[in-house]
């Protein structure tokens, strides 16, 4: 079993490589066919999902964890929080622009420099640290809360909804699943 460290690295392994993907294009600038835009959207959403996900269960577990064992771990995790809630108001207004229009792609890089700027710091600033004050059963159970708490994570990225623990742990799992039944209704979780 994965201890946090191992839940978090898979999920940023899969995230990165669907930056580069989206990165690489083909872009409608570059002459990319409908087929291939449409492609894109459809990463898009997979990153979005994979994204949104990933950032909930980490504001649930992941940060008070940081706040509670490491030192000055308040302005590690408000640092890397503030972040999160920027790049969930940039994928808001990627999910309202389009390939083919002039601002998306100009919005997708600043979206990939900021989530690339983001796992940064949380792997090279704030694992280490955490890695240095927990023990490894308490690294083993956060890595299992945090696996069980993504089966009902939300798929989107609620900018609006405060980032704050107790409340995304009590209001997470019912807004997930009104995600998952828009998700199967729009045939999105198809991809
Ligand atoms: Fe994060
Ligand atoms: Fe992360």
């Amino acid at each position: 079993m994965a201890d946090v460290f191992g839940v978090l690295a898979r999920d940023h392994t899969e995230v990165k490589r669907m930056l580069d993907d989206l990165e690489a294009g083909p872009t409608a600038a570059t002459g990319a066919s409908e087929d291939a835009l449409a492609r894109r959207r459809t990463l898009l959403q997979k990153l979005i999902t994979a994204e949104s996900m990933h950032e909930a269960v980490e504001e649930q577990y992941f940060w008070p964890a940081v706040r509670e064992h490491v030192p000055d771990g308040d302005a590690l995790a408000a640092h890397a929080i503030a972040q999160e809630q920027s790049a969930k108001l940039e994928l808001d207004d990627l999910i309202a622009a389009h390939p083919l229009q002039d601002r998306f792609e100009g919005l997708l890089s600043d979206f990939v420099a900021g989530a690339r700027e983001h796992i940064a710091f949380e792997e090279e600033r704030v694992w280490p640290l955490l890695r240095g004050v927990i023990t490894a059963e308490q690294a083993n159970a956060l890595g299992g809360r945090l696996r069980a708490a993504k089966r009902f994570a939300p798929t989107r990225p609620h900018s609006n909804t405060p980032p704050k623990a107790g409340l995304l742990k009590a209001a997470g799992p019912v807004v997930g699943a009104a995600d998952r039944m828009l998700d199967r209704m729009t045939g999105r979780d198809r991809g």
